[in-house]
C-alpha cells in the first residue's frame, strides 16, 4: 500500500505547529512555571528549547523522513539487527501515557467551552470559580463523559485520514488562538496588581535553581511544548518528501510555539496575582484564573466561549499527533487498517485515562510517584523521564550512528553554515545536557 503524503510543506508544518501548540502551551506551562517559581524556569526553559528543543526537532523530523517509517520502523529500516528499535517502543508507550491524561484535561476545557455555549459562566457561582472547578472535576461520572467525547473526536479524526480535517482546521484556528491570546495578554496586564504577576514571570529568583528539579522540569517542559522525544514529529516527518526543506521549517515550529508559551504566560499570571490565586496550584491554575478573567470583562462570556473553542482545537490538533504514533506503528506492524488500529488504540487510551480522571476525585488518595497522584505521575514519568530518554536517543542515533555526512544531507544540512553547529549540539552538547541535568536530580552530580 502507497504510504500517506502531506500535500504540502506548508500542510506538514501547519500539521507540527498544530502538533506543537495545544494544552502545552498555556495549561501545561502555566502551572509548571507557576510550580517552579517563574521567571528562572523560564530563563531554563527558553534555553532549552534553543539549545536542545529545535536542534532535536530536526533531528527527529530528519529520522522519520528519511526512513518512511513509524518509529519503531524507523530504528529498524535504518539500524537493522540493532537495539535501536527498542527506543521506539519506549515512544509508543509515552505516547500512550501522554494521551491518557492530555485526553482528561482537555475533557476539562471541552467542558467549559460547553458551560460558557450555555451562559453558565457567566455567573460566579457560591463557592467562587476554584472551588466550583474542584467540585467537578472529583466527580465520577461528569468528567468521564468529557474525556470521552475528546477521545472520540481525536479517533475520528485519526481515523479518517489526518489531511482534510486538520491541516483545514489548524489555518483558520492558530492565527484566531494566536490573535485572542495577545488581546488577552493585554487586558491582563491592565489588571490592578498585574504587575507582581509580570515580575513573577520576567524578574527571575535564581534562588529557584538551587532545586535541581527546576532544571528536570524546564526541559520536560521543552520537549513536552514541542511534541519530542516520542515519534510525534517522526512520524509527520515520514509523510514529507525528501524535496522539501526541513531547517527553517523546524526553526519557525519550535519560535511559534515558545512565543504560544510566554505569551500565555503574560496572560495568566497577571491575573494569577490580580485574584489571589496561588501560582503552584497545580494542574487547575488556568481552569481558575480563565473564567476570572472573563468574568470581570466586558464580554467576557463571548470572548470565553472563543476561547475555549480555540483551546479545544488546538488540543485536538495535538492529541491526534499523539494518537498517530501508536496508530501508524499498528498499522505497519500488525498491518492494521487505519481504521481499526484508531478504535483499538483510542479505546485502550480511553480505559487508561478513566484512572487519571478518577485520580482527581475518589482515587485521589492513590500516590504513584512520590506524593504525585495519577495525573502527576503519568505526567512527570513520560514528560521528565521518557521524553528527555526518547530525545537523547535520537541525538544520539543522528549524531553516532549517522556519518556526519549522513547526518547533515538527512537534515538539509549538506553546505549549510549552521550544518556544523547543529551537529556539534546533536552529538556532544545535547545528550551532555541532558545526562547531567539527569544525574542532578538524582543526586549524583
Ligand atoms: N505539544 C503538545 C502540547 O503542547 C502535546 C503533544 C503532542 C505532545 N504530541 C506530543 C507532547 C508528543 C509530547 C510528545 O499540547
Amino acid at each position: 500500500m502507497q504510504r500517506e503524503n502531506w500535500a504540502s510543506r506548508l500542510g506538514f508544518m501547519l500539521a507540527a505547529m498544530g502538533s506543537a501548540v495545544g494544552l502545552g502551551n498555556i495549561w501545561r506551562f502555566s502551572y509548571v512555571a507557576g510550580e517552579n517559581g517563574g521567571g528562572a524556569f523560564l530563563i531554563l526553559y527558553i534555553l532549552s528549547v534553543l539549545v536542545i528543543g529545535i536542534p532535536l526537532l530536526l533531528v527527529e523530523v530528519s529520522i522519520g523522513r528519511k526512513a518512511q517509517r513509524d518509529i519503531v520502523g524507523s530504528y529498524k529500516k535504518l539500524a537493522p539487527k540493532q537495539p535501536w528499535f527498542m527506543v521506539g517502543y519506549l515512544g509508543v508507550a509515552s505516547a500512550f501515557l501522554i494521551l491518557s491524561f492530555y485526553s482528561v484535561v482537555a475533557g476539562w476545557a471541552l467542558y467549559y467551552w460547553w458551560r460558557y455555549v450555555t451562559g453558565a459562566m457567566t455567573e460566579m457561582p457560591d463557592i467562587g470559580f476554584g472551588g466550583s472547578f474542584e467540585a467537578f472535576i472529583s466527580q465520577d461520572y461528569a468528567p468521564l463523559f468529557w474525556h470521552a467525547l475528546f477521545m472520540g473526536i481525536t479517533m475520528f479524526i485519526v481515523l479518517v485520514g489526518v489531511k482534510k480535517g486538520i491541516e483545514l482546521a489548524n489555518k483558520i484556528l492558530m492565527p484566531i488562538l494566536a490573535l485572542m491570546m495577545i488581546a488577552l495578554a493585554i487586558y491582563s496586564v491592565t489588571l490592578p496588581g498585574a504587575g507582581e504577576g509580570l515580575a513573577f514571570l520576567f524578574q527571575p529568583d535564581w534562588s529557584v535553581l538551587d532545586d535541581p528539579s527546576v532544571y528536570i522540569a524546564a526541559l520536560g517542559q521543552a520537549f513536552f511544548s514541542l511534541s519530542l522525544g516520542v515519534g510525534t514529529m517522526m512520524t509527520y516527518g515520514s509523510y514529507l518528501t525528501k524535496q522539501h526543506q526541513l531547517p527553517g521549517a523546524t526553526v519557525g515550529i519550535g519560535v511559534m510555539d515558545t512565543l504560544f508559551a510566554i505569551i500565555s504566560g503574560i496572560v495568566i499570571f497577571p491575573a494569577v496575582f490580580a485574584f489571589g490565586i496561588d501560582p503552584s496550584s497545580g494542574p487547575p491554575l488556568v481552569f481558575i484564573t480563565l473564567p476570572e478573567i472573563f468574568y470581570q470583562m466586558n464580554f467576557g462570556g463571548v470572548i470565553g466561549l472563543v476561547f475555549f473553542t480555540a483551546l479545544s482545537l488546538a488540543a485536538i490538533s495535538s492529541s491526534i499527533s499523539l494518537l498517530e504514533v501508536p496508530v501508524a506503528y499498528l498499522m505497519r506492524a500488525a498491518n492494521m487498517s487505519r481504521k481499526l488500529a484508531s478504535l483499538i488504540v483510542g479505546l485502550v487510551i480511553f480505559a487508561s485515562g478513566v484512572t487519571v480522571s478518577l485520580g482527581m476525585g475518589k482515587w485521589s488518595g492513590i500516590t504513584l510517584i512520590g506524593d504525585r497522584n495519577i495525573l502527576d505521575s503519568m505526567d512527570f514519568l513520560s514528560s521528565n523521564v521518557f521524553l528527555p530518554i526518547g530525545g537523547v536517543t535520537m541525538a544520539l542515533f543522528v549524531g553516532w550512528y549517522f556519518s556526519k555526512q549522513e547526518a547533515l544531507e538527512a537534515s538539509d544540512l549538506t553546505n549549510n553554515p549552521i550544518g556544523g553547529l547543529w551537529y556539534v549540539l546533536v552529538k556532544f552538547i545535547a545528550p551532555f545536557i541532558i545526562a547531567i541535568i539527569f544525574l542532578n536530580s538524582l543526586g549524583i552530580v
